[in-house]
């Protein structure tokens, strides 16, 4: 959303003038092309909007009565456009209020209206059915994942599209509101601000507000019978940020770790500005999917929440959920400054320096899985989820910070999470603005930590 980025753009340049050189970048369209992962995923050529998702879930059968409406943009005239949605069974697609004719082939819903449309358009689906569970290349499982007392859904990277039929791309952000109707006693979960909660007999309907731009991949429900903890949570300016974490009964969150939450939103914020979002909050449930994930304001964690997990998603929301990838083959710009987060929060309770990290996993021999593919190089999804991505990646910030200086290095991490707040961004991006805020050449730097095969050389 280039427009979105360009409103940020005068605090911006009133507080930074350095920056100045950004602006011809800014005004840019964003990348549209398919994404090198997932090509077949994501329609670039409308711009998505507002997701209002109404869901009906009963956890005694695993099913799901959906509605969805889609607000979004067409800068041109289209004839038809795509949703991408996997299982389900559709019952009717309108657009505008008119009905419209669609097919289903294989990920994608697609739909040609009545009339073409062109501006702004609504597309609203209903549909319903046992939601699937998606299994990645890598053996992982995410999409709607079923638990002891109910289900979650999970989208990394692709798996919203069990529950939602969405532009299921993270190039293209959108707001969302939820409104999830589930048995009396039985607990709805989402991202966001919890709006309203209405109970009419035996049913109640839980709505949630995520007014923020979002991506696919980080939308999450969670239904179960979970106890409730609603707080706040002090910022470094003195906001008030909104708290509401749910715990799946039998796997309650301890006090400590409750209170470590807004220690990480403020160790985060002191590096990298303030906090993005409305609120925050975590939910603890026992899908056993072997990950936690940073689902927009509101991570989840499959059961103990360990404090430097928390530390990482809590980084995740300035970085991958805030300033977001266009195309997968960057997620080094999320899972690099998670990484790197740990990094910063071990050494300052006394544990090893990021330079001392760097060493030990410098050491790791040539044949180590951390050298190859490079972070921004694999084909393969399987390699989403690798060491060059996360080590090497937070390798690649260390080694920024040798050569530019801790100055420079802290003022870059401040400056980036705000150049691209609330948008997307790419590798290019970040050489261009970390160049700008040092004054030095480091397209070999990033070349050499990024792209090279194999353990760079000289460092
Ligand atoms: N993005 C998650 C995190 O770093 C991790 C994650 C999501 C993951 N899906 C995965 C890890 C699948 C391994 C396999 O917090
Ligand atoms: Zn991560």
């Amino acid at each position: 959303m280039p427009s979105l980025l360009r409103g940020r753009l005068a605090p911006l340049l009133a507080v930074v003038p350095l920056v100045l050189a950004l602006v011809p970048a800014l005004g840019a369209p964003a990348a549209a092309g398919p994404d090198t992962l997932f090509p077949r995923l994501g329609d670039a050529s409308y711009d998505a909007r507002h997701y209002d998702v109404r869901l009906r879930y009963d956890p005694s059968t695993n099913r799901l009565r959906a509605r969805t409406s889609l607000r979004a943009v067409a800068p041109t005239r289209l004839t038809s456009f795509q949703l991408d949605l996997v299982g389900m069974r559709v019952t009717s697609v309108r657009v505008g209020g008119a009905k419209a004719r669609w097919r289903r082939s294989g990920q994608q819903l697609v739909v040609t209206p009545r009339r073409p449309v062109e501006g702004r358009f609504s597309v609203t689906v209903a549909y319903r059915g046992v939601p699937r569970t998606y299994r990645d290349p890598d053996g992982s499982r995410e999409g709607w994942v079923r638990t002891g007392d109910g289900a979650i859904a999970l989208g990394e990277p692709v798996g919203t599209m069990t529950w939602i039929p969405s532009d299921n791309t993270p190039g293209d952000k959108a707001s969302y509101t939820y409104r999830i109707t589930v048995p009396t006693g039985t607990t709805a979960v989402a991202n966001g601000d919890l709006a309203r909660r209405a109970t009419h007999g035996r049913r109640t309907t839980w709505t949630w507000r995520a007014r923020d731009p979002m991506a696919t991949y980080l939308a999450m429900v969670a239904i179960g019978r979970f106890r409730g903890y609603h707080s706040t949570a002090r910022s470094v300016t003195g906001r008030r940020i909104p708290v509401w974490t749910f715990a799946d009964r039998d796997h309650d969150v301890p006090r400590s770790v409750r209170r470590t939450l807004p220690r990480a939103l403020r160790f985060a914020e002191r590096l990298f500005g303030p906090y993005p979002f409305t609120s925050t909050g975590m939910v603890v449930d026992d899908a056993d999917v072997g990950y936690a994930l940073e689902t927009q304001t509101r991570p989840f964690y499959p059961f103990a929440v360990d404090t430097v997990t928390l530390v990482h998603e809590m980084a995740h929301q300035w970085f991958g959920n805030s300033v977001t990838v266009s195309d997968w083959h960057d997620l080094w710009l999320a899972e690099g400054f998670a990484t790197y987060t740990e990094w910063l929060w071990e050494a300052r309770r006394g544990g090893r320096t990021p330079a001392q990290q760097f060493d030990s996993l410098y050491a790791q021999p040539a044949s180590a899985r951390m050298w190859s593919p490079a972070p921004t190089e694999f084909t393969d999804s399987r390699d989403l989820f690798g060491a060059p991505v996360y080590q090497r990646g937070a390798m690649t910030l260390q080694a920024l910070r040798e050569r530019i200086g801790d100055a420079d290095f802290f003022a870059f991490l401040k400056i980036w999470a705000r150049t691209y707040r609330h948008g997307n961004a790419t590798t290019a991006d970040l050489v261009r603005v970390a160049e700008q805020v040092s004054g030095q050449q480091l397209d070999q730097l990033f070349a050499d930590w990024l792209e090279l095969d194999g353990r760079p050389a000289g460092y």
